[in-house]
């Protein structure tokens, strides 16, 4: 990775201790054969490539890319297809689907991937390099499905950048890529799922619920549904600094804090941001690393039963790589 983030290494200690097998379901892809080159000579996590052998290896070969150990696991020729065919059905038996529709759907890498998952012959996936957000996404909900305690999947971003003090500066925002238009039940569980991710990653959260008002300057449905989101996260979790609804200037610049809001312990110092929307989260994020020199990592998915996660189909190998060690570091935070 570019640049360190507070966390990384401590990921990569834990993997290096306890090695984690992670799925690709894109295995002739330039960019998942030279992160796999490069995690293969890493030795703390486990490669599995999707696709057919000879294809992967001749890509490997002409990208220059040395994959030598790397498992590859063919869909068409997979030794364990009945079983898998079997589980499938029974998985989504609700949707009455039979072992003939469940075959031809299983010769998809993103459905197949995730199914070895569910198998437990791999720990985690990574997926996205060149399927869609919610081709990633859409096997994962249907069969890992939201763990107890979850009525939702989200996400949520990481965002880093060097501060002048030389320490990152860490944040994190949600929900950016999933859930198009969040209820306030759904939003308070997207926060303290951000919140909680964050400390993955250093962060000691304050919890900001985005508005064009700032504690009731400003009136309106969406107004309410923000304050009214942040008061049950606050339920939810009173050990969490959580405020909202707050305009954007007033969580993070101390200065206008002082002025429109000077009691409240989060804005001002806010690193965990809530939007109201994936509009509003995808838009949002993107003006951070865009325009605020933030590196972004993520969407890391929240509340799925195993760790998938989604690449941008703009990714470059670099990204790969570090998508692929903070999803195989949270199979451990997950259990
Ligand atoms: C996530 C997303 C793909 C789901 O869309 P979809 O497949 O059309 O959703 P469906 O309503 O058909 O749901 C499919 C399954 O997932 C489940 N599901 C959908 N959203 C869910 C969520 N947020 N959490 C948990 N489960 C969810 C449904 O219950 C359904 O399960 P079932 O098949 O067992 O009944 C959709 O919300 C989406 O496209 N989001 C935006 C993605 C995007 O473009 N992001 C921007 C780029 S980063």
């Amino acid at each position: 990775m570019s640049r360190d983030m507070q966390g990384f290494g401590m990921m990569i200690n834990k993997l290096k201790k306890n090695p984690k097998k992670i799925v690709f379901t894109e295995g002739t892809d330039s960019r998942i054969l030279e992160a796999t080159s490069r995690l293969l000579a890493s030795n703390f996590l486990t490669p599995i490539l999707i696709g057919n052998q000879g294809e992967v290896e001749r890509a490997a070969e002409e990208y220059g890319y040395n994959i030598r150990g790397a498992q590859v696991i063919d869909p068409e020729n997979y030794e364990n297809i009945e079983e898998m065919v079997a589980l499938f059905c029974e998985l989504r038996k609700s949707k009455n689907v039979q072992p003939e529709e469940a075959r031809k759907i299983l010769k998809q890498g993103n459905y197949f991937g995730t199914m070895l998952v569910k198998m437990g012959v791999a720990d985690s996936l990574l997926g996205g390099a060149t399927y869609t957000t919610a081709d990633t996404i859409r096997p994962a909900l249907q069969l890992i499905k939201t763990r107890p305690g979850h009525n939702i999947v989200s996400s949520c971003f990481i965002l880093v950048r060097p501060s002048a003090t030389g320490e990152n500066e860490v944040l994190a925002m949600a929900d950016c890529a999933i859930n198009i238009k969040p209820s306030e039940d759904e939003l308070a569980e997207i926060a303290i799922g951000a919140a909680e991710c964050g400390q993955i990653f250093g962060i000691d959260p304050k919890v900001a619920f985005l508005s064009y008002s700032t504690l009731g300057s400003g009136a309106g449905e969406d107004v309410d549904k923000m304050r009214n989101a942040a008061a049950k996260a606050k339920a939810m979790r009173p050990d969490l600094p959580i405020s909202g609804e707050l305009q954007f200037d007033a969580a993070v610049a101390p200065r206008v804090a002082r002025t429109k809001c000077p009691n409240d312990e989060v804005a001002g110092h806010a690193n965990v941001f809530i939007f109201p929307d994936i509009n509003a989260g995808n838009i949002g994020y993107k003006i951070a690393q865009r325009m605020g020199n933030f590196e972004a990592f993520g969407p890391i998915l929240l509340g799925l039963n195993s760790p998938i996660n989604d690449l941008s189909r703009g990714c470059n190998a670099t990204e790969v790589y570090s998508m692929a060690i903070i999803t195989a570091a949270l199979v451990d935070e997950i259990k």
